[in-house]
């Protein structure tokens, strides 16, 4: 590795509590060097107890990092802190992605966008349909829902185990934004062109539940933003009836992108080096 190519440029970095299953360091690591730029990006793990005090020091230009992203369970508390948060985030309440800009600390969410340019390159055109449905209501669903809507689609059905949870982000997002039970699965599914899971179900090797995807229409694209294994229960019992599904990777991937822009000063490309690069360090996990 060349020393001097780390010491010398930008510093970025990611922090989370715990951090050490971040891929993140391999992303942004991957594209210095493959645009062979000065710059940095590592791993910091900081407490709950620990982070407005890493908040103070970036701002104050202490810590000297130009900025870097922010994971579980951070991602409220750096939208709060942040001079300057943009819209995407203040309607989210959480920000992902911080960076200095004269002198004010600026905030973004890019879980959206990686979430829709996944899409956009895997299934163009995947946003020509009436309704979607998201299965879950958690943290990670809120982006989803919010960039799905900005997309433009007439109904957005969100399902969740926890009706109230659903009925919550129905509220937050608007009028095209509808809350139903588990039970209502398969009425609501009649026609939807789109089917995307939020939940943990079916993570890390775990049992997910049996769903009938039959009713959604014929093109309709199943995807899940979960990426361990990457063809989670729910996309292979979608592609086993005979649906077009799109794993969560690129969702990672391309939400690592905006950040790197910002800090490093070049727009990175997600190709299948690096596809390939993190689904080895997945085997090797
Ligand atoms: P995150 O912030 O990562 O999305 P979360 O807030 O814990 O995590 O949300 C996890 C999601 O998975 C929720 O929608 C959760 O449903 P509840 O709101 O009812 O808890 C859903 N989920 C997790 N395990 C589930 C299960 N066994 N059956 C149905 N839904 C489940």
């Amino acid at each position: 590795m060349d020393d001097s190519r780390e010491t010398l440029g930008p510093r970025a970095f990611v922090t989370g509590f715990p951090i050490k299953h971040s891929r993140s360091p391999l992303i942004h690591g991957h594209w210095l060097k493959a645009l062979d730029l000065p710059g940095s990006y590592g791993a910091h793990e900081v407490t709950p107890a620990e982070f407005p005090a890493f908040i103070q020091a970036l701002k104050s230009g202490d810590s000297g990092f130009v900025g870097g992203n922010v994971t579980i369970p951070h991602k409220e508390m750096a939208f709060r802190l942040a001079d300057q948060p943009d819209e995407l985030s203040e309607e989210l309440g959480a920000s992902n992605t911080l960076w200095l800009e004269d002198g004010r600390l600026r905030a973004t969410n890019t879980d959206g966008r990686g979430f829709t340019a996944n899409l956009d390159e895997r299934r163009p055109g995947w946003d020509k349909v009436r309704s979607a449905i998201i299965l879950g209501a958690g943290g990670a669903s809120r982006a989803v829902i919010q960039a799905v809507r900005d997309r433009g689609l007439d109904e957005i059905h969100i399902v969740n185990r926890t009706i109230e949870r659903a009925h919550e982000l129905a509220d937050r997002f608007g009028p095209k934004v509808h809350a139903h039970p588990m039970s209502s699965l398969p009425e609501i599914m009649k026609g939807a062109g789109l089917f995307i899971n939020t939940t943990s179900l079916g993570m890390d090797g775990d049992e997910a539940p049996r769903i009938d995807f039959t009713p959604l229409a014929d093109s309709a694209v199943v995807t899940d933003i979960v990426y361990v294994p990457l063809k989670t229960p729910i996309l292979a019992q979608a592609e086993a009836q005979g649906f077009s599904i799109v794993d969560g990777l690129g969702m990672l991937l391309h939400q690592a992108v905006p950040g790197f822009e910002k800090w490093f000063g070049y727009r990175p490309a997600v190709d299948e080096t690096l596809r390939a690069a993190v689904i080895a360090d997945m085997e090797r996990h």
